[in-house]
């Protein structure tokens, strides 16, 4: 009988669902291996008010009807929202996500300049009424730097704010693999791709707009920085794919998008890397474990059951390219059990 290996109420810390066709497209194959996911607000129109947090979750659950899956809501910070407003809204979000302005997909709406003055009202409340603060930590300086000086950043903001947890998203670097230790308030998400690809693979030889992302891929360095990490299940680190679905045609173009659809291999694919590593007891607290502790959440019960042998990965998902697309991966869910 092939190797099998369970993992029970795998978790998305940090997903992209997207709106509309798109939505419809892709939502099931998340909900159909994951029990849950922090769902990113970065709309066409950014997700800013209780009424469209509440009405963007409905269309999610109708999006991946029967499956088992808890969408933990986010809203798009603005540095306005007030306590009252906050108030208001904690029953319905999981967290508040920060996105530098016009750094990445729909983000033009969000944050210009770091002054704590200006963000103190908000982060204030939001460490009063405990609601996680998830940033994009980016500058907008040379790419391959746009992290690591984002690092004093995330460091003013947990000095500032000592009791708001504060996860930084999908990172990339050792810096801020780093930082993690300096700060009991700072957390981070490491999605799939980081763990596996430089930005040789990117753009070292033929160019390969699939793996565009951002931020981009870095060096050698920082990929084993974040695998020390990761595969250990460090108690503050936790998946979050990054799963970012574009049309192929909006990939595969002059002026691509940013952003690898991960959400139908990831969990296949983190078992064959956690395996070449010998580290496979260590990932049920990277795809569940850490992220219940560190959001407190009690995630629905779901157990996915994974078998090694070989499985060639689809062209496309409706119009959707993933990651390893026509290759053979060691994995496959071969079962989920509600329960
Ligand atoms: O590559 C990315 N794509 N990075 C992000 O931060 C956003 C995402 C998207 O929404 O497409
Ligand atoms: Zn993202």
């Amino acid at each position: 009988m092939p190797q099998q290996l369970l993992l029970h109420s795998p978790l998305d810390m940090h997903l992209h669902l997207r709106d509309g066709e798109m939505l419809q497209k892709i939502a099931k194959e998340s909900a159909y291996s994951f029990c849950g996911a922090i769902v990113m607000p970065n709309l066409t129109t950014p997700v800013t008010t209780k009424e469209a947090v509440i009405a963007y979750k409905e269309r999610i659950k109708e999006a991946i009807g029967e499956e088992k899956f808890e969408p933990y809501m986010t809203l798009f910070f603005k540095s306005d929202f007030d306590r009252t407003f906050l108030e208001s809204l904690k029953a319905h979000i999981t967290a508040i996500k920060l996105y530098p302005a016009g750094i990445t997909t729909n983000s033009f709406g969000g944050v210009s300049g770091f002054d704590i003055q200006t963000l103190q009202k908000t982060l204030q409340a939001m460490s009063d009424l405990e609601i996680p603060l998830c940033i994009h930590g980016e500058t907008n300086g040379f790419v391959m730097d746009r992290e690591a000086e984002f690092v004093p950043i995330y460091e003013r903001l947990a000095t500032a704010f000592p009791k708001l947890k504060i996860i930084m998203e999908h990172i990339t670097t050792k810096a801020s693999v780093e930082a993690l230790e300096r700060h009991e308030n700072l957390y981070a998400t490491i999605t799939l791709h980081h763990l596996l690809i430089t930005l040789d693979d990117v753009a070292g030889g033929l160019l390969r707009p699939h793996l565009f992302c951002k931020p981009i891929a870095k060096h050698p360095k920082d990929r084993e920085a974040l695998l020390d990490v990761a595969l250990k299940a460090h108690p503050k680190v936790m998946f979050g794919s990054d799963s970012a679905p574009h049309p192929k045609e909006a990939k595969e173009t002059c002026g691509c998008a940013a952003g690898i659809f991960t959400a139908p291999i990831a969990l296949q694919m983190l078992a064959e890397l956690f395996e070449k590593h010998g580290s496979l007891e260590k990932l049920g607290d990277f795809v569940s474990g850490n992220a219940k502790r560190i959001y407190s959440i009690t995630p629905l019960s779901k157990t996915v059951v994974l078998e090694k042998s070989p499985f060639r990965v689809r062209e496309h998902y409706n119009g959707v390219v993933p990651m390893f697309a026509n290759e053979t991966i060691a994995y496959i869910i071969k079962e989920v059990i509600n329960g």
